[in-house]
């Protein structure tokens, strides 16, 4: 497939360093596009931006932070503009989940699945649309959900509220956004196989892939097209949506016989 309009357009990616985001970032490169790679850690950040940067040289600045944390979403915002001089995509991937028993979750827990999949995931979008607006030629916005954010699960609630909470901003943003020529969408992962979900369960594959209806788990790369395509001159109108890529787990239905 050959996706149009992302060829020296610049990106910011949070939680890019490892999983969907790094595949993200791995993509709009191969693309043609240049990419701000954000992740908490600093090591983890100047690895992953090393590691594109032999490929695509000079197409992939390293920027580490909380991207739950205002004054990061400002830095990351202003560095971006030093070195690449506009946005055109935003992506703010990084999220935390944290499992947790519902009468047992503590506020400070709370505040950090809030501070993280929430706040800046919104003050990012608010900030670089401001950018998109100004620039007068539109953008594109992806947010990552879940489908923790359509279905219910044990011991997820805060993540699984935040994860709604995306989708919903997505829809709401129509109206703000659309006149700029900018599109806002999200995707909503099922269980796909990253470094994280790796040591969560190490076989991971096996473990979920068995509730899947072709058998295997998503890879960070599924995301990335879906990604890719979202952000795409060919997704020009699309917007407000939230796309389920997960192998079509969501929609099976239950019958009597499950439950033998
Ligand atoms: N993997 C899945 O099965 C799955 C399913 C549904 C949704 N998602 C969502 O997709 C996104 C990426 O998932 P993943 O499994 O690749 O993620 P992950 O948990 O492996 O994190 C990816 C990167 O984000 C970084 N990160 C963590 N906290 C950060 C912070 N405060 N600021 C900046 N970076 C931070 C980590 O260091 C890591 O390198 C998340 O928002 C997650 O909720 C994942």
């Amino acid at each position: 497939m050959i996706y149009t309009g992302i060829k020296d357009k610049v990106a910011i990616i949070t939680g890019a360093g490892t999983g969907i985001g790094f595949a993200i970032a791995s993509l709009l490169l191969e693309n043609g596009a240049n990419v701000v790679l954000n992740d908490l850690d600093n090591e983890v950040t100047e690895k992953a931006t090393k590691t594109l940067d032999a490929k695509y040289s000079g197409h992939c600045l390293p920027f580490s932070g909380d991207a739950g944390n205002i004054e990061v979403i400002d830095g990351l915002v202003r560095y971006t503009l030093e070195h690449f001089g506009r946005i055109d995509f935003v992506v703010p991937n990084a999220g935390i989940t944290l499992f947790g028993d519902f009468f047992e979750f503590s506020p400070q827990d709370f505040q950090k699945v809030v501070n993280l999949n929430l706040q800046g995931a919104f003050f990012l979008v608010q900030k670089a649309s401001a950018i998109m607006k100004d620039q007068g030629s539109g953008g594109r916005i992806v947010l990552m959900s879940s489908i923790t954010g359509i279905k219910s699960y044990p011991s997820l609630s805060v993540y699984a509220m935040t994860k709604a909470a995306l989708r919903m901003l997505a829809r709401s943003l129509v109206l703000v956004l659309g006149e700029h020529q900018i599109t806002i969408n999200a995707i909503a992962p099922g269980a796909t196989l990253t470094e994280r979900t790796a040591l969560e369960e190490p076989d991971y594959a096996g473990a979920w892939g068995k509730l899947l209806p072709g058998g295997n788990v998503g890879k960070p790369e599924d995301i990335a097209n879906t990604c890719l395509f979202l952000l795409s001159e060919g997704a020009a109108h699309i917007s407000g949506q939230t796309l389920v890529v997960d192998g079509g787990w969501t929609v099976i239905g239950r019958y009597p016989g499950d439950l033998d």
